[in-house]
């Protein structure tokens, strides 16, 4: 059995499909999630996908005595650090909420780290830390700016983490930005089950197409983009879910090299990673993937642009292939397929009852 991972918000999204990459990958995890925007429902089926229950313990970051009771009672090697709040539009409307859970949580859970000697850890950055790229494509030296609660708590952490590498070398801190994810497990036991109405195009595709709401709005169509419409970097969620177990690589081997040699090596300190697929796909263009993988028309109308959005995002993927040795391997027709699959086989998502 390798190292001992907690990975915090592992009922979620990413979480899940991760936790299943990690276990596949020989990893020992503890899943630590608050459910707030998840469902036990997603343990249960990832359990079932690995074929042996998963160690899950419903706690908050933000409670350092919680924390603390699962460092003890493990000796992890480090963290992946999902757990977090995401909708853009809710933490307009609720700041301090975004900056409690995303700064404060993450201040608490390396807090509680540093006193059990936990030193490594994976967190889950975004795109959006760039704010309006000024060139294309995206690399990790690009300037960082952002412009709603969100991002800015992203982009805070980021800061912190920066700063708690230049005070304490011991600590080995990567933040993988990831740009869009999409898709689903090739199961169809396991997605992404948007509480409410999607705000994100993927699942809102979906929905459509499984028929529980009547038609996209695509947000502009006169963006300086291939057919107006905005362009996005889409990647796969199992393919973003091996980006994780690539960096869990990387921390490692730069540890063993630690180990055996005589003088003590430098942990990495901060290193922000893309994780992308490095291409960009317009939402006309996806949409009409989605129609011609599934068979599902996807009726539209366009509608004005969406405050706060870009007209076009997309990574250079060089520094996760060149230090990772990660790439995205799953197509948009992979993403349309298995984002089909699940969303047919679960039209109420986890909610089973
Ligand atoms: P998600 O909401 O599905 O998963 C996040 C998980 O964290 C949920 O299970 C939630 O219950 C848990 N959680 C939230 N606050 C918590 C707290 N205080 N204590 C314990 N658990 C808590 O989201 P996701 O799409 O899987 O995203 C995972 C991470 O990646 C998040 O940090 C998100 O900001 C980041 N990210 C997501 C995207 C995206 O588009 N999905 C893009 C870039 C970055
Ligand atoms: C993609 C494109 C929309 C919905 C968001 C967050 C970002 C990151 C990923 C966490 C845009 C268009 C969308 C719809 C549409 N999350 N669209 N109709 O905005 O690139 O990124 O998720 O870190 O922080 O901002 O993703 O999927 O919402 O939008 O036309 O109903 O689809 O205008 O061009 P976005 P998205």
């Amino acid at each position: 059995m390798k190292n001992k991972i907690l990975v915090t918000g592992g009922a979620g999204y990413i979480g899940s499909h991760t936790c299943i990459a990690l276990h596949e990958a020989g990893y020992d995890i503890v899943v630590y999630d608050n459910l707030s925007n998840s469902s036990k429902e997603a343990i249960n089926r990832v359990s079932t996908l690995i074929g042996q229950p998963i160690e899950f313990v419903k706690g908050d970051i933000r409670d350092a005595e919680s924390l603390k009771q699962v460092f003890s009672a493990h000796q992890f090697f480090g963290v992946i650090h999902f757990a977090g709040l995401k909708a853009v539009g809710e933490s307009v409307a609720k700041p301090l909420l975004y900056y409690n859970n995303n700064v404060s949580g993450t201040i608490t859970l390396l807090e509680v780290m540093a006193s059990h000697g936990v030193k490594n850890l994976i967190f889950s950055s975004s795109a959006t830390v760039y704010g309006d790229p000024e060139t294309l494509p995206i690399d990790e030296k690009s300037k960082r700016s952002c412009t709603n609660p969100y991002g800015q708590s992203k982009l805070t952490v980021e800061h912190i983490l920066e700063d708690l590498a230049v005070s304490d070398a011991s600590w080995s801190l990567i933040a993988l930005r990831y740009f869009n994810p999409v898709g689903a497990h090739p199961s169809g036991q396991i997605g992404e089950d948007p509480n409410d109405i999607p705000n994100n195009l993927m699942p809102y595709i979906s929905q459509v197409a499984v028929g529980k709401l009547d038609k996209l709005n695509i947000f502009g169509n006169d963006y300086p983009t291939v057919d107006g419409t905005g362009v996005r970097d889409f990647i796969h969620v199992t393919d973003l879910a091996q980006g994780h177990v690539a960096a869990l690589n990387y921390l490692e081997g730069q540890s063993h090299s630690e180990k055996n040699s005589v003088e003590k090596k430098p942990s990495i300190g901060f290193l922000p990673i893309n994780l992308g697929s490095g291409k960009g796909t317009s939402v006309l263009e996806l949409v009409s993937a989605f129609t011609v993988i599934t068979g599902k028309n996807i009726p539209y109308q366009f509608a004005d642009r969406r405050a706060g959005d870009i007209a076009s995002c997309y990574a250079s993927a060089d520094k996760a292939k060149a230090l990772l040795e990660w790439e995205a391997k799953l197509s948009i027709s992979d993403v349309c397929q298995d984002t089909w699959r699940w969303q047919s086989m679960n039209p109420q998502g986890y909610n089973i009852s």
